[in-house]
Protein backbone atom coordinates (compact mmCIF):
# COMPACT_ATOMS: atom_id res chain seq x y z
CA UNK A 1 0.00 0.00 0.00
CA UNK A 2 1.57 3.29 -0.88
CA UNK A 3 -0.92 5.24 0.28
CA UNK A 4 -1.82 6.15 4.17
CA UNK A 5 -3.37 3.53 6.24
CA UNK A 6 -6.53 4.74 7.14
CA UNK A 7 -7.28 4.35 11.09
CA UNK A 8 -10.90 4.38 12.59
CA UNK A 9 -10.55 4.05 17.06
CA UNK A 10 -13.03 3.03 18.80
CA UNK A 11 -13.08 4.95 21.98
CA UNK A 12 -11.44 8.39 22.75
CA UNK A 13 -10.46 8.09 26.19
CA UNK A 14 -7.45 8.48 27.66
CA UNK A 15 -5.07 5.50 25.66
CA UNK A 16 -7.08 6.62 22.74
CA UNK A 17 -6.51 9.74 22.37
CA UNK A 18 -3.03 9.05 23.08
CA UNK A 19 -2.88 6.99 20.33
CA UNK A 20 -4.32 9.17 17.99
CA UNK A 21 -1.74 12.01 19.09
CA UNK A 22 1.09 9.15 18.20
CA UNK A 23 -0.49 8.05 14.73
CA UNK A 24 -1.51 12.07 14.01
CA UNK A 25 2.13 13.98 15.53
CA UNK A 26 4.63 11.41 15.87
CA UNK A 27 4.28 7.97 13.63
CA UNK A 28 4.24 8.17 9.40
CA UNK A 29 2.39 6.01 6.88
CA UNK A 30 -1.20 6.27 8.81
CA UNK A 31 -4.21 8.72 9.91
CA UNK A 32 -7.09 8.77 12.05
CA UNK A 33 -9.89 9.40 10.01
CA UNK A 34 -12.85 7.81 11.79
CA UNK A 35 -13.49 7.82 15.62
CA UNK A 36 -16.65 6.67 17.60
CA UNK A 37 -17.53 6.69 21.92
CA UNK A 38 -20.24 5.65 23.98
CA UNK A 39 -19.92 9.00 24.91
CA UNK A 40 -20.94 10.98 21.91
CA UNK A 41 -19.55 14.36 22.71
CA UNK A 42 -16.28 13.07 23.78
CA UNK A 43 -15.91 11.36 20.15
CA UNK A 44 -17.10 14.97 18.43
CA UNK A 45 -14.73 17.07 20.16
CA UNK A 46 -11.76 14.64 19.74
CA UNK A 47 -13.21 14.00 15.97
CA UNK A 48 -13.13 17.87 15.50
CA UNK A 49 -9.81 18.64 16.87
CA UNK A 50 -8.07 15.52 14.46
CA UNK A 51 -10.24 15.98 11.70
CA UNK A 52 -11.50 12.27 11.52
CA UNK A 53 -15.50 11.78 11.01
CA UNK A 54 -17.20 10.78 14.12
CA UNK A 55 -19.45 7.51 13.31
CA UNK A 56 -22.49 6.79 15.98
CA UNK A 57 -20.85 3.36 16.47
CA UNK A 58 -18.19 1.28 16.09
CA UNK A 59 -20.41 -1.00 13.36
CA UNK A 60 -20.61 1.53 10.97
CA UNK A 61 -17.00 2.68 11.44
CA UNK A 62 -15.85 -0.78 11.02
CA UNK A 63 -18.07 -1.30 7.85
CA UNK A 64 -17.00 2.08 6.07
CA UNK A 65 -14.28 2.38 3.28
CA UNK A 66 -12.63 5.34 4.85
CA UNK A 67 -11.28 2.66 7.57
CA UNK A 68 -8.83 0.32 6.54
CA UNK A 69 -7.97 -0.58 10.26
CA UNK A 70 -9.10 -0.26 13.25
CA UNK A 71 -7.84 0.34 16.66
CA UNK A 72 -10.29 -0.21 19.50
CA UNK A 73 -9.29 1.52 22.89
CA UNK A 74 -12.32 1.19 24.51
CA UNK A 75 -13.31 -0.65 28.11
CA UNK A 76 -11.97 -3.85 28.36
CA UNK A 77 -15.37 -5.87 28.25
CA UNK A 78 -16.73 -3.68 25.41
CA UNK A 79 -13.82 -4.92 23.37
CA UNK A 80 -15.00 -8.41 22.12
CA UNK A 81 -17.92 -6.30 20.51
CA UNK A 82 -15.67 -4.73 18.01
CA UNK A 83 -12.90 -7.30 18.10
CA UNK A 84 -15.50 -9.73 16.73
CA UNK A 85 -17.09 -7.72 13.49
CA UNK A 86 -13.70 -5.98 12.37
CA UNK A 87 -12.04 -9.43 11.85
CA UNK A 88 -15.49 -10.34 10.10
CA UNK A 89 -14.90 -7.47 7.99
CA UNK A 90 -11.12 -8.76 7.49
CA UNK A 91 -9.37 -5.55 8.63
CA UNK A 92 -6.45 -5.43 10.69
CA UNK A 93 -7.13 -4.44 14.51
CA UNK A 94 -5.21 -3.50 17.11
CA UNK A 95 -6.77 -4.26 20.22
CA UNK A 96 -5.64 -2.37 23.77
CA UNK A 97 -5.25 -4.94 26.41
CA UNK A 98 -7.19 -6.74 27.60
CA UNK A 99 -8.00 -9.01 24.65
CA UNK A 100 -11.23 -9.65 25.84
CA UNK A 101 -12.68 -10.17 29.61
CA UNK A 102 -13.11 -14.19 29.67
CA UNK A 103 -11.54 -16.82 28.67
CA UNK A 104 -14.95 -17.95 26.77
CA UNK A 105 -14.67 -14.81 24.98
CA UNK A 106 -10.51 -14.90 24.02
CA UNK A 107 -11.39 -18.56 22.64
CA UNK A 108 -14.66 -16.88 20.18
CA UNK A 109 -12.00 -14.82 19.22
CA UNK A 110 -9.15 -17.25 18.35
CA UNK A 111 -11.59 -19.45 16.50
CA UNK A 112 -12.53 -16.29 14.54
CA UNK A 113 -9.48 -15.36 13.56
CA UNK A 114 -8.19 -18.80 12.94
CA UNK A 115 -11.00 -19.05 10.64
CA UNK A 116 -10.15 -15.96 8.61
CA UNK A 117 -7.04 -18.08 8.40
CA UNK A 118 -4.11 -15.64 9.01
CA UNK A 119 -3.42 -13.19 12.09
CA UNK A 120 -5.38 -9.83 11.98
CA UNK A 121 -5.07 -8.98 15.88
CA UNK A 122 -2.27 -7.54 17.59
CA UNK A 123 -2.61 -6.55 21.30
CA UNK A 124 -1.52 -3.41 23.04
CA UNK A 125 0.89 -5.54 25.87
CA UNK A 126 3.50 -2.79 24.55
CA UNK A 127 6.04 -4.24 26.82
CA UNK A 128 7.85 -6.42 24.04
CA UNK A 129 8.68 -3.06 21.95
CA UNK A 130 10.89 -1.38 24.91
CA UNK A 131 14.08 -1.33 23.88
CA UNK A 132 15.09 -2.31 27.57
CA UNK A 133 12.92 -5.61 27.40
CA UNK A 134 14.07 -6.07 23.86
CA UNK A 135 17.48 -6.51 24.74
CA UNK A 136 17.11 -8.43 27.64
CA UNK A 137 15.13 -11.22 25.42
CA UNK A 138 18.11 -10.97 22.98
CA UNK A 139 20.69 -11.50 25.90
CA UNK A 140 18.44 -14.27 26.91
CA UNK A 141 18.60 -15.72 23.00
CA UNK A 142 22.32 -15.31 22.49
CA UNK A 143 23.00 -17.83 25.47
CA UNK A 144 25.15 -15.67 27.30
CA UNK A 145 23.68 -16.11 31.10
CA UNK A 146 22.94 -19.87 29.70
CA UNK A 147 19.64 -21.41 30.20
CA UNK A 148 17.32 -19.16 32.11
CA UNK A 149 16.29 -20.24 35.84
CA UNK A 150 14.60 -17.71 37.39
CA UNK A 151 12.94 -14.32 36.57
CA UNK A 152 12.09 -11.89 38.98
CA UNK A 153 9.68 -8.94 38.40
CA UNK A 154 8.74 -6.22 40.22
CA UNK A 155 5.70 -3.74 39.11
CA UNK A 156 5.34 -0.91 41.15
CA UNK A 157 3.03 1.89 40.45
CA UNK A 158 3.47 5.76 42.93
CA UNK A 159 0.18 5.57 43.70
CA UNK A 160 -3.60 4.21 42.46
CA UNK A 161 -7.17 5.42 42.85
CA UNK A 162 -7.67 3.99 46.10
CA UNK A 163 -12.18 4.02 45.42
CA UNK A 164 -11.61 2.49 42.08
CA UNK A 165 -8.71 -0.11 42.29
CA UNK A 166 -9.31 -3.25 43.88
CA UNK A 167 -7.45 -6.22 45.05
CA UNK A 168 -8.66 -8.22 41.07
CA UNK A 169 -7.37 -5.41 39.57
CA UNK A 170 -3.61 -5.81 41.09
CA UNK A 171 -3.37 -9.00 39.01
CA UNK A 172 -6.17 -7.92 36.18
CA UNK A 173 -4.68 -4.63 35.32
CA UNK A 174 -1.42 -4.41 36.34
CA UNK A 175 0.21 -7.86 36.83
CA UNK A 176 -0.86 -8.93 33.20
CA UNK A 177 1.72 -7.13 32.02
CA UNK A 178 4.42 -8.69 33.99
CA UNK A 179 2.54 -12.50 33.09
CA UNK A 180 3.51 -11.20 29.45
CA UNK A 181 6.61 -10.43 29.66
CA UNK A 182 7.30 -13.84 31.56
CA UNK A 183 6.04 -15.80 28.51
CA UNK A 184 7.60 -12.97 25.80
CA UNK A 185 11.09 -13.55 27.66
CA UNK A 186 11.24 -17.18 28.64
CA UNK A 187 9.12 -18.56 25.74
CA UNK A 188 6.76 -20.56 27.75
CA UNK A 189 3.56 -20.74 28.74
CA UNK A 190 2.80 -20.50 32.76
CA UNK A 191 1.34 -23.79 34.40
CA UNK A 192 0.56 -22.76 37.59
CA UNK A 193 0.58 -19.75 40.20
CA UNK A 194 0.55 -18.63 43.52
CA UNK A 195 -0.50 -15.20 44.96
CA UNK A 196 0.92 -14.23 48.10
CA UNK A 197 0.10 -11.36 50.46
CA UNK A 198 2.03 -10.43 53.37
CA UNK A 199 2.41 -6.91 55.51
CA UNK A 200 0.16 -4.03 54.20
CA UNK A 201 0.97 -1.03 52.59
CA UNK A 202 -1.10 0.96 55.02
CA UNK A 203 -1.43 3.85 52.86
CA UNK A 204 -3.49 1.47 50.82
CA UNK A 205 -6.15 1.11 53.02
CA UNK A 206 -8.11 -2.35 53.05
CA UNK A 207 -6.13 -3.24 49.87
CA UNK A 208 -4.25 -6.00 50.01
CA UNK A 209 -0.80 -4.71 48.96
CA UNK A 210 2.11 -5.49 47.83
CA UNK A 211 1.42 -9.18 46.34
CA UNK A 212 3.66 -11.56 45.01
CA UNK A 213 2.81 -13.91 42.61
CA UNK A 214 4.97 -16.60 42.04
CA UNK A 215 4.60 -18.63 38.29
CA UNK A 216 5.73 -21.85 37.75
CA UNK A 217 6.28 -21.80 33.62
CA UNK A 218 6.08 -24.85 31.78
CA UNK A 219 9.51 -26.01 31.09
CA UNK A 220 10.19 -25.38 34.97
CA UNK A 221 11.52 -21.89 35.58
CA UNK A 222 10.43 -19.88 38.09
CA UNK A 223 8.94 -16.69 38.27
CA UNK A 224 8.10 -14.15 40.54
CA UNK A 225 6.31 -10.74 40.73
CA UNK A 226 5.78 -7.88 43.09
CA UNK A 227 3.07 -6.01 42.26
CA UNK A 228 3.13 -2.82 44.72
CA UNK A 229 1.10 -0.14 43.53
CA UNK A 230 1.48 2.81 46.58
CA UNK A 231 4.67 2.58 46.04
CA UNK A 232 4.76 6.53 46.25
CA UNK A 233 8.21 7.48 44.99
CA UNK A 234 7.83 6.60 40.91
CA UNK A 235 6.82 3.97 38.43
CA UNK A 236 9.46 1.22 38.84
CA UNK A 237 9.71 -1.75 36.62
CA UNK A 238 12.39 -4.07 37.34
CA UNK A 239 13.45 -7.51 35.70
CA UNK A 240 15.97 -9.69 36.66
CA UNK A 241 16.52 -13.26 35.00
CA UNK A 242 18.63 -15.77 36.77
CA UNK A 243 20.38 -18.12 34.09
CA UNK A 244 22.53 -21.52 34.33
CA UNK A 245 25.72 -19.07 34.37
CA UNK A 246 25.12 -15.61 34.55
CA UNK A 247 22.23 -12.89 35.31
CA UNK A 248 20.92 -10.31 32.61
CA UNK A 249 19.04 -7.29 34.50
CA UNK A 250 16.96 -4.19 32.86
CA UNK A 251 18.95 -1.29 33.32
CA UNK A 252 17.95 1.76 35.30
CA UNK A 253 15.44 3.71 32.66
CA UNK A 254 16.71 7.73 33.42
CA UNK A 255 19.40 8.67 30.93
CA UNK A 256 21.55 10.50 33.04
CA UNK A 257 22.91 9.48 36.75
CA UNK A 258 23.84 13.40 38.41
CA UNK A 259 26.79 12.95 41.18
CA UNK A 260 26.42 15.65 43.37
CA UNK A 261 26.85 16.56 47.26
CA UNK A 262 27.86 13.12 48.65
CA UNK A 263 25.30 11.12 46.46
CA UNK A 264 24.23 10.17 42.86
CA UNK A 265 20.69 10.51 41.40
CA UNK A 266 18.40 9.42 38.55
CA UNK A 267 15.18 10.35 37.76
CA UNK A 268 12.21 7.77 38.39
CA UNK A 269 9.62 7.83 35.32
CA UNK A 270 6.36 9.19 37.34
CA UNK A 271 3.83 6.65 35.55
CA UNK A 272 3.80 4.13 32.73
CA UNK A 273 2.62 6.85 30.36
CA UNK A 274 6.71 8.37 30.46
CA UNK A 275 8.21 5.44 31.17
CA UNK A 276 6.83 3.52 28.12
CA UNK A 277 6.10 6.07 25.89
CA UNK A 278 8.55 4.85 22.95
CA UNK A 279 7.70 1.48 23.48
CA UNK A 280 3.93 2.64 22.36
CA UNK A 281 5.33 4.22 19.79
CA UNK A 282 7.02 1.84 18.28
CA UNK A 283 4.31 -0.90 18.81
CA UNK A 284 1.70 1.61 16.82
CA UNK A 285 4.65 1.94 14.11
CA UNK A 286 5.11 -1.32 13.52
CA UNK A 287 1.27 -2.55 13.53
CA UNK A 288 1.42 0.54 10.70
CA UNK A 289 3.77 -1.00 8.89
CA UNK A 290 3.23 -4.39 8.98
CA UNK A 291 -1.08 -3.50 8.17
CA UNK A 292 0.50 -1.63 5.03
CA UNK A 293 1.96 -4.64 4.05
CA UNK A 294 -1.30 -6.55 4.65
CA UNK A 295 -0.21 -9.08 7.76
CA UNK A 296 -0.32 -8.39 11.56
CA UNK A 297 2.31 -9.25 13.87
CA UNK A 298 3.45 -8.36 17.91
CA UNK A 299 1.18 -10.07 20.46
CA UNK A 300 -1.01 -11.95 19.72
CA UNK A 301 -4.73 -13.40 20.08
CA UNK A 302 -3.21 -16.17 21.72
CA UNK A 303 -0.89 -14.47 23.87
CA UNK A 304 -3.89 -12.47 25.18
CA UNK A 305 -6.15 -16.15 25.91
CA UNK A 306 -3.21 -17.00 28.03
CA UNK A 307 -2.32 -14.04 29.74
CA UNK A 308 -6.44 -14.16 30.61
CA UNK A 309 -5.48 -17.61 31.79
CA UNK A 310 -3.14 -17.19 33.98
CA UNK A 311 -4.98 -14.05 35.36
CA UNK A 312 -8.00 -15.89 36.12
CA UNK A 313 -5.87 -18.30 37.78
CA UNK A 314 -3.80 -15.49 39.95
CA UNK A 315 -7.15 -13.85 41.19
CA UNK A 316 -8.33 -17.29 42.17
CA UNK A 317 -5.19 -18.04 43.77
CA UNK A 318 -5.03 -14.68 45.34
CA UNK A 319 -8.43 -15.49 47.12
CA UNK A 320 -8.11 -19.07 48.01
CA UNK A 321 -4.17 -19.12 49.07
CA UNK A 322 -3.46 -21.80 47.02
CA UNK A 323 -1.21 -22.66 44.03
CA UNK A 324 -4.31 -22.52 40.79
CA UNK A 325 -3.09 -24.85 37.60
CA UNK A 326 -3.28 -22.56 34.43
CA UNK A 327 -5.31 -24.81 31.89
CA UNK A 328 -5.17 -23.97 28.11
CA UNK A 329 -6.85 -25.18 24.62
CA UNK A 330 -4.34 -26.39 22.43
CA UNK A 331 -2.34 -23.83 20.84
CA UNK A 332 -3.43 -23.42 17.16
CA UNK A 333 -1.27 -23.70 14.47
CA UNK A 334 -1.84 -20.30 13.33
CA UNK A 335 0.12 -18.44 16.05
CA UNK A 336 3.46 -21.14 16.26
N1 LIG B 1 -1.36 -0.95 27.25
C1 LIG B 1 -1.45 -0.16 28.29
O1 LIG B 1 -0.48 0.07 28.99
C2 LIG B 1 -2.76 0.50 28.61
C3 LIG B 1 -2.77 1.69 29.34
C4 LIG B 1 -4.00 2.28 29.60
C5 LIG B 1 -5.17 1.71 29.18
N2 LIG B 1 -5.11 0.52 28.50
C6 LIG B 1 -6.35 -0.14 28.06
O2 LIG B 1 -7.03 0.72 27.14
C7 LIG B 1 -8.43 0.60 27.30
C8 LIG B 1 -9.02 1.98 27.56
O3 LIG B 1 -8.46 2.52 28.73
P1 LIG B 1 -8.51 4.09 29.05
O4 LIG B 1 -7.63 4.28 30.21
O5 LIG B 1 -8.26 4.87 27.81
O6 LIG B 1 -10.02 4.27 29.50
P2 LIG B 1 -10.94 5.58 29.39
O7 LIG B 1 -12.07 5.36 30.33
O8 LIG B 1 -10.13 6.81 29.53
O9 LIG B 1 -11.47 5.53 27.88
C9 LIG B 1 -12.28 4.51 27.39
C10 LIG B 1 -13.27 5.12 26.42
O10 LIG B 1 -14.01 4.06 25.81
C11 LIG B 1 -15.36 4.50 25.69
N3 LIG B 1 -16.20 3.34 25.54
C12 LIG B 1 -16.54 2.44 26.48
N4 LIG B 1 -17.32 1.48 25.96
C13 LIG B 1 -17.45 1.78 24.65
C14 LIG B 1 -18.13 1.14 23.56
N5 LIG B 1 -18.85 0.03 23.73
N6 LIG B 1 -18.05 1.72 22.34
C15 LIG B 1 -17.35 2.87 22.17
N7 LIG B 1 -16.70 3.50 23.17
C16 LIG B 1 -16.74 2.96 24.38
C17 LIG B 1 -15.60 5.34 26.94
O11 LIG B 1 -16.71 6.21 26.78
C18 LIG B 1 -14.28 6.06 27.09
O12 LIG B 1 -14.29 7.30 26.41
C19 LIG B 1 -8.66 -0.40 28.45
O13 LIG B 1 -8.89 -1.67 27.90
C20 LIG B 1 -7.33 -0.36 29.19
O14 LIG B 1 -7.03 -1.58 29.87
C21 LIG B 1 -3.94 -0.07 28.19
Amino acid sequence: MNEELKIGVIGTGMIGQDHIRRITEVLSGARVTAVTDADRTRAEEVGARRGATVFADSASLISSDDVDAVMICSWGPAHIDAVLPALAAGKPVFVEKPLATSQGDCVKIIEAEVAAGKRLIQIGYMRRYDAAYAALKATIDSGAIGAPLMYHSAHRNASVPPDLYTDDMAIADTMVHDIDVARFLLDEEVSQIRVIAGRKNSVGGALRDPILGVMEMSGGAIVTVEVSVNIGYGYDIRGEVSGETGTAELAESNHVVVKSGDGFAGRVPADWRERFIEAYDTEVQDFIDNARKGVVGGPSAWDGYAIQVVSDAGIEAARSGRAVPCAMIEKPTLYN
